[in-house]
């Protein structure tokens, strides 16, 4: 597929993806107040499914090859695709939540994690410095869509910072990677959040990319589990995932997924997200 694939969007569509988007965020801000040690992955399932419910809006997961949960939860070392079920949160947990809404035809998609309070200390802090180096790699791919020029600038952004990380030494998974998004979930182009051969499509105005590393506290192999979903470290280390929707329109680029734009996360990097609203 080339890069004439790639679906461009108008100033007009990109607000109508802002709205799917914003359900997201009041997705994951949900949950961020409802989650605790002893609720169930389903729970929180079904905190997604009210604030979708009260949005008039429906999860673009739910039935996408079979899957049969509204959001994905994934725990510890499940990198991606955790079906929620009654699986108790612990103390220390470390928990991505992936969630997603389809409002009029336009598909909203992002992903963020917690470390839950208590347990081990040692452990909780090796959890909250996995998650926050996972977030700031996600603002370095997306701070290219404003920096850069191509799609592949994202992942070289990503990987050089993981890959630099003194004293780390952490896998970037490679199997699973961003995308294009707009009347589908999942469109062209790919976003690897790792360097390629290939420096990938020009950044055009129109362009609706969804930047979501997924990194582990070891090695980067994973497997897939019985159930076809989950997917888990190889070596059992804990592994995060963080991911946001980006829209490149007329007058810059815009994190549609982020109740503020983008503008906390992109100032490190000198970048101003444009709001079209
Ligand atoms: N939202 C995921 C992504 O970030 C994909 C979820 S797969 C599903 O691309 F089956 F759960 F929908
Ligand atoms: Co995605």
């Amino acid at each position: 597929m080339g890069h004439q694939d790639i679906q461009l969007k108008s100033d007009d569509q990109i607000r109508l993806m802002r709205k799917a988007g914003l359900i997201v965020a009041d997705i994951h801000a949900a949950i961020r107040k409802a989650v605790r040690p002893g609720v169930t992955t389903k729970d929180m399932d079904n905190v997604a499914l009210s604030v979708l419910d009260a949005a008039g809006a429906k999860s673009n997961f739910f039935g996408y090859y079979d899957y049969p949960g509204q959001i994905c939860v994934s725990v510890n070392e499940v990198i991606v695709h955790g079906i929620p079920g009654e699986r108790v949160l612990e103390p220390g947990d470390l928990v991505s939540f992936d969630c997603g809404a389809v409002r009029d035809g336009w598909h909203g998609d992002a992903a963020f994690s917690v470390v839950l309070p208590g347990g081990d200390p040692e452990v909780r802090k090796r959890r909250e410095r996995l998650s926050s180096l996972t977030e700031e790699s996600m603002w370095r791919g997306i701070a290219q869509m404003a920096l850069g020029s191509r799609v592949g600038d994202i992942g070289r952004a990503i990987d050089d910072f993981v890959v630099g990380l003194p004293g780390e030494q952490l896998g970037i998974v490679e199997e699973y990677v961003g995308h294009g998004i707009g009347t589908a979930m999942h469109m062209e182009p790919d976003v690897p959040n790792f360097r390629t051969r290939s420096r990938g499509a020009k950044f055009k105005a129109g362009m609706v990319l969804c930047v979501e590393p997924m990194l582990t506290a070891g090695s980067q192999e994973n497997v897939t589990l019985e159930d076809d979903w989950t997917v888990v470290t190889l070596d059992g280390s804990d592994a995060c995932h963080w991911e946001h929707e980006v829209a490149i329109h007329s007058k810059g680029i815009w994190v549609l997924t982020a109740p503020d734009g983008g503008t906390a996360g992109l100032a490190p990097y000198g970048v101003v997200p444009v709001p079209l609203d």
